[in-house]
């Protein structure tokens, strides 16, 4: 038996953002970041919006990237206080996953982080309210999935909440709001949405149901993305459906050892989080490729690659990812970003530890040990390819 869940309803495309007027409540809390909702004036929109739909409203802001512990609790505090039957969450993957995991302890204030933390532990959601997301960016689909990425900065450890209870009930995927991404936030999040259907594709738990999704997110961000980051309006709106569709796949599919990687490394190395999936997709292709070097290869047929061999069409792929890098002007490994051997050899074995417990490894289709992240970490430092 499988299980394939997605948010009850998604409204899409321009001005779908006024579908919050039809919402039926009485109260409900905006959940945003720092200032970019607030100064772009989609903040007075939302607000204005559910006004209209006879709600009172309350902000909750200062979310910030790679959102912490601490905030998700005082969030579920103003929650508690507020009593919200909606949660308005708009902006990046961080507010919007503060504000899921901030929905379980307003639900549960008896729950203990390092219990939500475990795969599938969450305990049931929507007897108080239930949750919109509104993404600002075109990478994480947090608005479908059913994850949350939450960081410890006592452990510096990210920690990926993962339970169907928490993919959202309503998504807006209104294309407006992702106009105003400056460059880098386009090709950090646009390289993010690339790694999750790419993992998605050839994770242990893949269906016939997410692998769709995945290659037609794929063939969108080849046709999209180098234009999006030059600001072509219409390839930004073929984006942020583009990574949407990532993101169903993913939720279901769930990922991999790219994301474990990214999760227990980002913390230490302050980088975010899409750049570091643009670094280590290259490398992770090479390491998984002799257990699943058929699917990269259809990858690669489906977005027309040549190649006249499995193994042709693997390193065309891997090359394609390689090549929007360079495009996109992220570097191509952590000595590159700017990383120094010290900082690097002080923390991989830790990093190479940790990446084993994240919560993608097991959906990886290559078993990964510790040896064998550290062979990857390195790897990705010095923009080799990996040889195990
Ligand atoms: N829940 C999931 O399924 C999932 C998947 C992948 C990543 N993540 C997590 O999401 C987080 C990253 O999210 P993100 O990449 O969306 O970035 P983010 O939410 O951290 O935002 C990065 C910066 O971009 C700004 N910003 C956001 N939207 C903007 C816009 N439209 N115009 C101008 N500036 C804007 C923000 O203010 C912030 O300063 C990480 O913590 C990552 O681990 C979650
Ligand atoms: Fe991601």
């Amino acid at each position: 038996m499988a299980r394939f869940t997605l948010p009850r309803d998604i409204y899409f495309g321009e001005n779908s953002l006024a579908e919050l007027k039809n919402l039926k409540g009485k109260k409900a809390i905006i959940v945003i970041g720092g200032s970019s909702m607030k100064k772009f004036g989609f903040l007075n929109k939302v607000e204005t919006y559910l006004q209209e739909a006879g709600m009172e409203t309350l902000v909750f802001e200062g979310v910030e990237p790679d959102p912490s512990v601490e905030t998700v609790m005082r969030g579920a505090e103003a929650m508690k206080r507020f009593g919200p039957d909606w949660i308005v969450s708009i902006g990046g993957g961080s507010p919007i996953d503060a504000a899921k995991a901030m929905w379980v302890f307003y639900e549960h204030p008896e729950a203990k982080f390092e219990d939500i933390a475990k795969p599938f532990n969450i305990p049931a959601l929507r007897n108080k309210a239930r949750f919109v997301a509104i993404p600002s960016t075109s990478g994480t689909a947090t608005e479908v999935t059913a994850f949350s990425v939450i960081t410890d900065y006592k452990t510096q450890i990210k920690y990926p909440l993962a339970d169907f209870e928490i993919t959202p009930d309503i998504a807006i995927v209104d294309p407006s709001l992702a106009y105003t991404m400056p460059q880098e936030l386009t090709a950090f999040t646009g390289m993010d949405a690339l790694a999750h259907a790419t993992e998605a594709y050839v994770a242990v738990n893949r269906s016939d149901f997410s692998d769709p999704l995945a290659i037609k997110a794929i063939q969108m961000i080849k046709e999209n993305l180098e234009k999006s980051y030059h600001g072509d309006k219409e390839a930004r709106d073929k984006m942020h459906i583009a990574q949407c569709l990532a993101g169903m796949a993913f939720s279901n599919a769930l990922l991999g050892i790219v994301h474990s990687m990214a999760h227990k490394s980002g913390a230490v190395f302050h980088i975010p989080h899409g750049c570091l999936n643009a670094i280590y997709m290259p490398v992770v292709i090479d390491y998984n490729r002799s257990v699943c070097a058929e699917r990269y290869a259809d990858i690669a047929k489906c977005i027309g690659l040549s190649g006249n061999t499995t193994d042709e069409l693997v390193d065309a792929y891997r090359d394609f990812c390689t090549g929007m890098n360079e495009k996109l002007n992220i570097p191509m490994s952590l000595k590159e970003y700017g990383i120094t051997e010290d900082m690097f050899n002080q923390n991989i074995d830790r990093i190479s530890k940790n990446a084993v417990q994240d919560a993608c490894t097991g959906c990886n289709p290559r078993e990964t040990g510790e040896k064998e992240f550290k062979a990857l970490y390195t790897a990705a430092y010095l923009g080799e390819k990996v040889c195990i």
